[in-house]
This record gives C-alpha cells, sequence and structure tokens, in this order.
C-alpha cells in the first residue's frame, strides 16, 4: 500500500511537469485530485485496512494529497508568472525607439514671399486692404483710364463672366490685376469724408486672373500686391524711397535698383524698377539673361483721372502706385523655372518650400 501511494504521487508529479496550460492544468487537478482520483480512492479503501497499518497509511496518504496540492498551487503560480513574463515581452515598448514625425502643413512658396511683403510694408506704415475678385469692367478698366479699345480688355486677355450678356459695356469680369482695388479704397475713404479725405497708405494682395497661352512664364491665375499712396506733396521721388527701401529691406541691405520709363494708362508717368540680380550681384547669369538686373515691379504716380475717380481732387492731392507679382519674385529667389507649378498642386513641388 505505502509502494502504490509513492507511485501515485510520482505518477502525478511526473503528469505535471508537462503542463504548460491552465485547461491542462484542471484536467490534471480532477484526475488527479478529484473525487475518483487515485488518492482519493486510497482514502476510501480505508477501511479495509487493518488498525495497526492504519495510522501511517491514513497519514502517507495525507502526505501525498498535501504534497500533489501543494505541487499544484506551485504550477499555477509559475504558469502565472510565465504569462506575465511573456505578455512583458509582447508588449515592450522601446522608448528609445524614433517616433513617427506626423506630416504637417506647410505654406505656400508664394504665401510666404506675400508675407514677407506684409512684413516689409507694415513696417513702413502701409496696412492691408482686401478687395474683390470679380469685377466689372467700369472698375477693372474704365475707372483706371483704360482707353475703350485697349487690348487688355478683350477676350483673349480677360475671363468674362457668363451670366453678363445684357450688361452692355459694363461686364463682368475676373479682375485682371488688382489695381481696380485703388478705386474701391480711395472711394470708401472719400464717401466718409468727402471734403477732406484722409491720406492713404495701403497694400492690397490678391488673385489675378487673364485669359493667358498658358507657358512656363504666364499663368491663367496668379497673385499680385498693389500698393497705393495718396495724400498731400507726394513727388515721384517718395515714389524712388519708397520703392527703394522695400527692395533693400526685402532683398539685402546692398541690394541696387533703378528705374525706367514705362507705360500704365493709370500713372503718370510710370516705371518699371529693376533690382540688382541678387544671383550674380550684377556681373550677368542665366536667371537675369545677363543683363545684370531683375525686373521686380511697375509703378507710376497716380494719373489725375484715377484720383478724381476715386474721390480725391487731383489738384490738391497726389500719389504713386505699384504692382508686383509674388510668384515671379519666388521665381527669381529659388531658381524655379516655370510659373506652372505654383498652382499645380503639385506636393512633390510644394514639399521642397
Ligand atoms: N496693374 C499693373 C499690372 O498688372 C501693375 C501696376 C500697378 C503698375 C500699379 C503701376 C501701378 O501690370
Amino acid at each position: 500500500m505505502l509502494e502504490k501511494l509513492e507511485q501515485i504521487k510520482k505518477t502525478a508529479l511526473t503528469a505535471l511537469t508537462g503542463i504548460e496550460g491552465e485547461e491542462a492544468l484542471n484536467k490534471w487537478k480532477t484526475t488527479h485530485l478529484g473525487r475518483s482520483s487515485a488518492i482519493m480512492d486510497a482514502f476510501k479503501s480505508m477501511g479495509s485496512i487493518s488498525k495497526e497499518d492504519r495510522g501511517i497509511m491514513g497519514r502517507t496518504a495525507n502526505q501525498v494529497k498535501l504534497a500533489l496540492q501543494a505541487a499544484l498551487d506551485e504550477k499555477k503560480d509559475a504558469l502565472h508568472q510565465a504569462a506575465i513574463q511573456h505578455a512583458l515581452q509582447e508588449e515592450k515598448i522601446d522608448v528609445t525607439l524614433p517616433g513617427y514625425a506626423i506630416p504637417r502643413g506647410r505654406l505656400h512658396p508664394a504665401t510666404q514671399t506675400l508675407r514677407e511683403i506684409y512684413r516689409v510694408f507694415a513696417d513702413m506704415g502701409f496696412q492691408i486692404y482686401r478687395s474683390r475678385e470679380v469685377e466689372t469692367d467700369e472698375y477693372n478698366f474704365q475707372l483706371l483710364n483704360f482707353p475703350p479699345h485697349h487690348p487688355a480688355r478683350e477676350m483673349q486677355d480677360s475671363f468674362y463672366v457668363a451670366s453678363d450678356a445684357d450688361r452692355g459695356d459694363n461686364p463682368i469680369l475676373m479682375r485682371t490685376h488688382t489695381s481696380p482695388g485703388q478705386i474701391h479704397a480711395m472711394r470708401e475713404l472719400t464717401a466718409e469724408a468727402p471734403d477732406n479725405p484722409p491720406p492713404v497708405r495701403i497694400i492690397l494682395p490678391g488673385m489675378c486672373y487673364r485669359y493667358e497661352q498658358v507657358s512656363t512664364r504666364y499663368e491663367s491665375q496668379f497673385t499680385q500686391v498693389e500698393g497705393l499712396a495718396v495724400g498731400k506733396d507726394i513727388t515721384f521721388s517718395d515714389l524712388k524711397g519708397t520703392l527703394s527701401d522695400f527692395a533693400r529691406r526685402m532683398f539685402g541691405q546692398d541690394v541696387a535698383s533703378r528705374f525706367r520709363a514705362s507705360h500704365f494708362p493709370f500713372t503718370e508717368p510710370s516705371a518699371e524698377m529693376d533690382i540688382e540680380c541678387f544671383l550674380c550681384g550684377g556681373a550677368g547669369c542665366q536667371v537675369c539673361k545677363h543683363s545684370g538686373w531683375l525686373e521686380i515691379l511697375g509703378c507710376g504716380m497716380v494719373h489725375p483721372n484715377v484720383l478724381s475717380n476715386g474721390g480725391y481732387d487731383p489738384e490738391r492731392y497726389t500719389g504713386f502706385a505699384f504692382g508686383m507679382g509674388p510668384e515671379r519674385i519666388t521665381m527669381l529667389r529659388h531658381h524655379i523655372e516655370d510659373i506652372r507649378y505654383f498652382w499645380a498642386n503639385d506636393m512633390r513641388f510644394l514639399e521642397q518650400f
């Protein structure tokens, strides 16, 4: 009998060593410690054992049972520990691994240039004035002194809005430049104080549209920044001083600029400003076409007709205006050779800025 008990213990413990999961462990418990297990059968058979042997048998059986119980608890614990260890391994977080960079948006290159232009003019006391993108022929051309048959008014150059068939000689169109904003701004100010309107010092940024043959140099949409200063005793030297200073603040303190006579219907006299090529320093390169100069903007003294169309008496007020293309400036700065990249929304282009 003692041997049998020893055998029961051995069998059970051997079976236990191979167990790896909870389910198998429960099964083992039923088989080796359950009601119809060998050890329980041994207890049940105690009655048929002689009185002298019963003491030692009972004690031994009890020891076996306790030993099995203890082995079970130990195994349970070991399995539990192993499970924790496994989970720790599996779910390990290496905090030293580099994280995923969240893709961040960025400013469009033309917007970056625009903001620099805003900053420079804001420092010089100019305010930003926003004007509409859809205009009438009157504001876009007539009030700006465009002669009746000026080529810019032709179908080839302007986008007309489809539903304007009955508007006669004042059709609706997408503005071809930011200059109509000059009239809107002056009229807004003179409406409040017709006899003594305040001085004007504004820039007017925004998108313009032209029915262009699209090419590397011409797009059908582009931004412009218009500038307008109106007041008493404003002269051409104020224009030159302001714009040369703009060039220095925008492109560097040493940059030289020059003015060339030009023509715009709404300014008289008119000029174009060049800056010394900032790529070759004036020595001549591909970008400046070996001239040493880059054309940056158009400008001039506000035409008397335009002043009076805005409500400013040209006998008492004078002013200057200018217009520049941020895309062109951006192209020069970054050696961009095709203006079509700007509004094509190609991420490969935009991500470079
Ligand atoms: N509106 C002109 C253009 O589109 C630029 C300009 C603005 C020139 C103001 C002179 C004064 O070309």
